[in-house]
């Protein structure tokens, strides 16, 4: 109920009837006004005057359910969403959540995180309030090997969404961080379950800085947030529902083609590495090469001195830039 009242004062925008309310929704004038009050307990401010009826005035910045609910104009991501003051990690939970059937789109998502998780076992900072740390469930019907290409779709939503919502210079550090001005501002961690030849399902997390404005000594160099870039403080609920928007327009591509054929020209407009020199990582060597691009199946497409091109696939080595970290 909660929800439906916040989406049609959102959607008015002016002063809505109780008696609107009440017809629209087929309840009682009580059942209105009982959900008003819950929405101004959880943050909202809403004006109610005699003859008029409701209005809302401010939104707070808060990732609850109904919130995202409002703001969502997605088929199916975001259909059901657990929200947390704090978790361990929200990965950790949507890996949960699909043991016991959980449906595709299931998000869940947090405002702390007590073991945020980061690519290659390390940890990920996750303050109260700061920034978006959520995870989705995917369950794709695909080959384990075909799944890379969900890592760069997922940094296409974020990249796509920074841009809509705030005009920020959004770019991909391939296979899928995002940075800004040279800066880290999300990473994604992608896990699998899988079952021989099939996936049992796909939780991706994100974990974007949008409100943080210091970052701990050890990463102060080379991360960022969106108020950091932008200067203004950003409302975490719409670049959620931007980000889904843009998830399930590329995914849709994506598993149609099982690969990022039809989605390279845009990636590839995105990635920060695009002709400049990268150093190749990997066990016991590194190598300055030339990116050029990514291949169909997402893996990039390097250049050494001499013109022989080569693919690098994603999680066998890790890439830098010559000069720091992109
Ligand atoms: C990276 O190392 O760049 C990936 C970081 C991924 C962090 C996000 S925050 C939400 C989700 N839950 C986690 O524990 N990790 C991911």
């Amino acid at each position: 109920m909660k929800e439906k009242v916040l989406s049609m004062l959102k959607e008015s925008g002016g002063y809505v009837s109780g008696q609107e309310l009440c017809e629209r929704l087929g309840v009682s004038r009580t059942a209105v006004w009982k959900a008003v009050n819950a929405l101004k307990e959880s943050g909202y401010e809403i004006e109610s005057v005699r003859n008029r009826g409701y209005k809302l005035k401010d939104s707070p910045d808060v990732l609850l359910a109904e919130e995202l609910h409002s703001l969502l104009k997605t088929e199916w991501f975001g259909r059901d969403i657990l929200y947390f003051e704090t978790v361990d990690s929200t990965n950790n939970e949507i890996k949960r959540q699909a043991e016991h059937g959980g449906r595709e789109g299931l998000l869940a998502i947090a405002e702390s995180q007590s073991a945020g998780r980061g690519r290659h076992g390390r940890m990920w900072q996750s303050p109260a309030g700061s920034g978006i740390w959520m995870s989705f469930l995917l369950r794709p019907d695909i080959m384990p090997e075909q799944a890379a290409g969900i890592t760069l779709v997922a940094a296409m939503g974020v990249t796509a969404a920074v841009r809509e919502e705030l005009g920020l210079p959004a770019q991909i550090k391939w296979p899928n961080d995002i940075v800004v001005n040279g800066r880290k501002l999300t990473g994604i961690l992608v896990e699998l379950s899988t079952d021989m030849e099939c996936i049992n399902y796909v939780a991706v997390g994100i974990g974007i800085n949008v409100n943080n404005d210091s970052f701990p000594d050890e990463i102060r160099d080379k991360a960022t947030s969106l108020f950091a870039e932008c200067r203004h403080k950003v409302s975490r609920s719409r670049i959620v529902a931007s980000f889904g928007k843009h998830f399930e327009r590329c995914y849709k591509i994506f598993m149609e083609d099982k690969d990022m054929r039809r989605l390279r020209v845009e990636y590839e407009s995105a990635l920060v590495n695009r002709n400049s020199e990268v150093i190749i990582i990997d066990a016991d060597a590194e190598k300055r090469r030339k990116a050029l691009g990514i291949s169909d199946s997402g893996e990039l497409i390097v250049e050494d001195a001499d013109g022989n091109t080569e693919n690098i696939r994603a999680g066998e080595v890790s890439v830098r830039g010559v000069y720091g970290y992109t």
